[in-house]
């Protein structure tokens, strides 16, 4: 079986019990500020999970394009990658825990025949103000499980989401493939919160009943839902009792192809480089560009890392368009926007390959103005060190790694600090680490007022720029904090103040007509013989919701907006710039 057969085998199950098939949303989290990437299929559904009516019903089951950065460092291991597939479905208020453990069981049983023996699961063991999960346990039990097969764990493990500061979550059941018959460390305690690898994480339900608040606590949604998680390559690699994820068909053949290239790469650095470029492939596609801030900053560093890879194995440019265009071939049914924008993110890459060469040039030089000073000052005090910051700032500016900067120091009779050069890693980490929480923090989650009524503004801004600009503004990015919306849009110049003045009033004019927001549920077709903007991106004949500002604008999207245009006070324009080549990008606050 093979990612394609996987893929349908699912969607075919939950078809069966009455699931609609929704499409993959794009890895650029609309209207979402507290993460940087689409993460896990619930993204898209987080007003739907906290009870807004999904226009396609209460049962749904999809693919889900993710990107995930927290594990970068570990990938290069069999099982890790930045980018990966994840098939879901969800409960919205409908069925709960029996119908869908029992569902999951049948699924890896009977579908993919799995042995139960080989599998563990772990249930919530309770915590705080939490109950522990019983009921889930003894759907396990009556499933056959014995109770060595059945692990309880606490929150750390066992309890899923919020995915920012607040929203959904709830206690969760993952289901493990056991890999070997004891703790590949020698523990006896040894369980699936084990980091031996003995057990395999194959897919993860959550119960989803729960609201986080701002303040910590725990109220009840006003539904119980049901999100279910599976890594589609994780189970095929699996089933085919392959080793790695890396040998299953998405990538076995870029893995090969940059075996014939080099010998000088390990299988740890090819593993980074197919994923690497993968993952930017994606991202680029969905219109993220590589730059300094937030996700784009990722996608360079994603892009920096393979090329410094592939630039000391000495791998000709072209190993990169080799690449993308295997990718095109594994994924041209499912994505076909990877198709599509081919030569689009071919641009992209090379243009940030050719920015790297230059950073690696001007790194070089900064090294050897550095290499001199030190080594006339090593003549009065015999210190022959590279300070960790100075390999680190090497890092960080240049794109060097470690062991360039050790092997060129070493060339003078140098060493590097590479006690130091880890403590300042990990102070970067950390300072990341709290940059990312602030993200959370200054993201609101919860659809507070504030939010909702920029949201509402966000779409007669996007109505209003078509207006003032033309019909080629479409929008390409939209990020919405407590305190500012952010709206990119394509249009090749930057806006003239008259433009800019013009848009705002006529978002103003708006305001001040006090329309009302009114929603109807329609097929996509339908959608679009109405006018409305949005993403046509659907394969599936899916139905949207579709919101419409008095007879202003018309716009695909899920909610949620303010009743009335009269909510949301005065419209002004802060700052107008260029987000990326063709990429326009205003910052606008309601007063
Ligand atoms: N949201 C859950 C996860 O990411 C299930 O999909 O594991």
């Amino acid at each position: 079986m093979n990612t394609k057969e996987l893929r349908e085998k699912f969607f075919q199950f939950y078809k069966g019990y009455d699931h609609k098939l929704i499409p993959s949303a794009s890895l650029l989290p609309e209207n979402d500020p507290t993460v940087l990437f689409t993460t896990a299929g619930m993204h898209p559904l987080v007003p739907f999970l906290l009870g807004s009516p999904h226009p396609e019903g209460k049962r749904l089951v999809n693919v889900q394009k993710c990107i995930r950065t927290q594990d970068i460092d570990d990938v290069g291991d069999a099982w890790h990658s930045t980018f990966f597939e994840m098939l879901g479905y969800w409960s919205l208020g409908d069925y709960f825990k029996k119908e869908a453990i029992e569902r999951t069981f049948a699924f890896l049983t009977k579908q993919l025949g799995f042995d139960a023996n080989s599998l563990a699961v772990t249930v919530f063991m309770g915590e705080g103000s939490i109950p522990s999960d019983e009921e889930s346990y003894s759907i396990w039990k009556n499933l056959g499980f014995s109770n060595d097969q059945i692990f309880k764990l606490g929150k750390e493990e066992n309890f899923w989401g919020p995915a920012g500061m607040t929203g959904p979550c709830g206690p969760c059941s993952e289901t493990f493939f056991v890999t070997t018959p004891n703790c590949n460390f020698g523990r006896t305690d040894c369980s699936p919160a084990c980091k031996c690898g003995r057990y395999v994480e194959l897919c993860n339900n959550v119960f989803m009943q729960y609201d986080k608040k701002g303040d910590g606590s725990f109220t009840l949604l006003p539904q119980k839902n049901v999100d279910f998680g599976m890594g589609l390559l994780r189970v095929v690699s699996i089933f085919n009792h392959l080793n790695s994820i890396y040998e299953s068909d998405v990538y076995s053949a870029s893995m090969q192809y940059l075996k014939s290239l080099s010998n000088e790469l390990t299988i740890e650095q090819r593993r980074i480089i197919v994923d690497h470029i993968q993952a930017a492939m994606f991202a680029i596609g969905d219109g993220i560009r590589p730059n300094n801030v937030g996700a784009g900053y990722i996608v360079r560093r994603l892009l920096r890392r393979a090329f410094r890879l592939a630039n000391q194995a000495k791998l000709q440019k072209e190993y990169i368009e080799k690449l993308v265009k295997s990718y095109g071939h594994v994924y041209e049914v499912q994505y076909p926007e990877i198709i599509a924008k081919q030569s689009e993110i071919l641009q992209a890459i090379y243009e940030e390959e050719d920015k790297f060469v230059l950073a690696l040039g001007q790194g070089l030089k900064y090294f050897e103005k550095e290499l001199e000073r030190l080594q006339a000052r090593s003549k009065a005090d015999n210190q022959t060190v590279i300070s960790g910051q100075t390999a680190f700032y090497m890092f960080e500016t240049f794109g060097f790694p470690l062991e360039v900067t050790q092997e060129i120091a070493k060339e003078r009779g140098f060493s590097v600090d590479v006690a130091g050069f880890t403590l300042s890693f990990q102070e970067h980490q950390e300072k990341s680490r709290m940059a990312g929480d602030k993200l959370f923090k200054g993201g609101l989650a919860d659809n507070s007022e504030t939010v909702t009524k920029l949201h509402t503004a966000t779409h007669l801004l996007h109505e209003a720029l078509r207006k003032v600009l033309g019909p080629h503004v479409e929008q390409k990015g939209s990020n919405i904090t407590a305190e500012r919306l952010r709206f990119d849009f394509s249009h090749p110049n930057k806006l003239t103040d008259e433009e800019l003045k013009k848009v705002e009033t006529l978002v103003n004019e708006q305001i001040q007509k006090q329309l009302s927001i009114s929603v109807n549920d329609m097929s996509i077709d339908d959608a679009q013989v109405s006018g409305a903007i949005g993403l046509f991106e659907s394969k599936y004949g899916a139905r949207v919701s579709v919101y419409s500002i008095g007879n202003f604008s018309k716009e695909i999207c899920g909610g949620p907006h303010v009743k009335n245009t009269s909510e949301l006070g005065r419209f002004s324009i802060k700052k107008e710039e260029a987000s990326s080549r063709g990429v326009r990008r205003i910052k606008a606050v309601l007063d």
